[in-house]
């Protein structure tokens, strides 16, 4: 594999496990406000991100290239209200579309059409990502400070259950 698109693969792997660091953060917060519903979405968040940083980390291994990687950062751990939470989920989902396009450029720049291919499923998925966020916001924005509505809406997200993503390309 090109130098410059493994270093932009390493560099995602990052920003994976950052997401699910965010994520993490996210739920602890909620947890804390008293919105275990919210809590239980991000949690389940926090998983979909791990998988996401496992399956391009199994896809290099897949293709037996080195795997680097690099410090966490710390995640934001102060929000102000569980709409605050959902806009900044939006904005950094945009940030992860942003980086998964640029990977795929990269892949497409050094001619390497097997990742360009393999990445096919986290531009998808990055759709799926913002769609989520934008419906969330929605939904708290219609809320808005009723009682009734947010104790709805945290029993609709307490619903949400992990399910493994089933990423083609990695081997078994
Ligand atoms: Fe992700
Ligand atoms: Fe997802």
């Amino acid at each position: 594999m090109h130098e410059k698109l493994m270093k932009a693969f390493s560099e995602q792997i990052n920003k994976e496990y950052y997401s699910a660091f965010l994520y993490l953060a996210m739920s602890n917060w909620l947890n804390q406000e008293g919105l275990p519903g919210a809590a239980n979405w991000n949690y389940v968040q926090y998983q979909e991100e791990l998988a996401h940083a496992e399956n391009l980390f199994r896809y290099l291994q897949y293709r037996d290239i080195p795997v680097t990687l690099m410090n966490i950062e710390k995640p934001e751990d102060t929000w102000t209200s569980v709409l605050d939470v959902f806009k900044q989920v939006l904005a950094h989902e945009k940030t992860v579309t942003a980086s998964i396009n640029n990977l795929t450029s990269v892949s497409m720049e050094v001619h390497d059409h097997a990742a360009r291919i393999f990445l096919e499923w986290y531009v998808s998925e990055q759709v799926e990502e913002e769609a989520n966020a934008s419906d969330l916001i929605q939904k708290y924005s219609m809320a808005g400070d009723n009682p009734n509505a947010l104790l709805m809406l945290d029993e609709q997200l307490a619903a949400r259950t992990f399910v493994a993503p089933v990423v083609p390309g990695v081997g078994n």
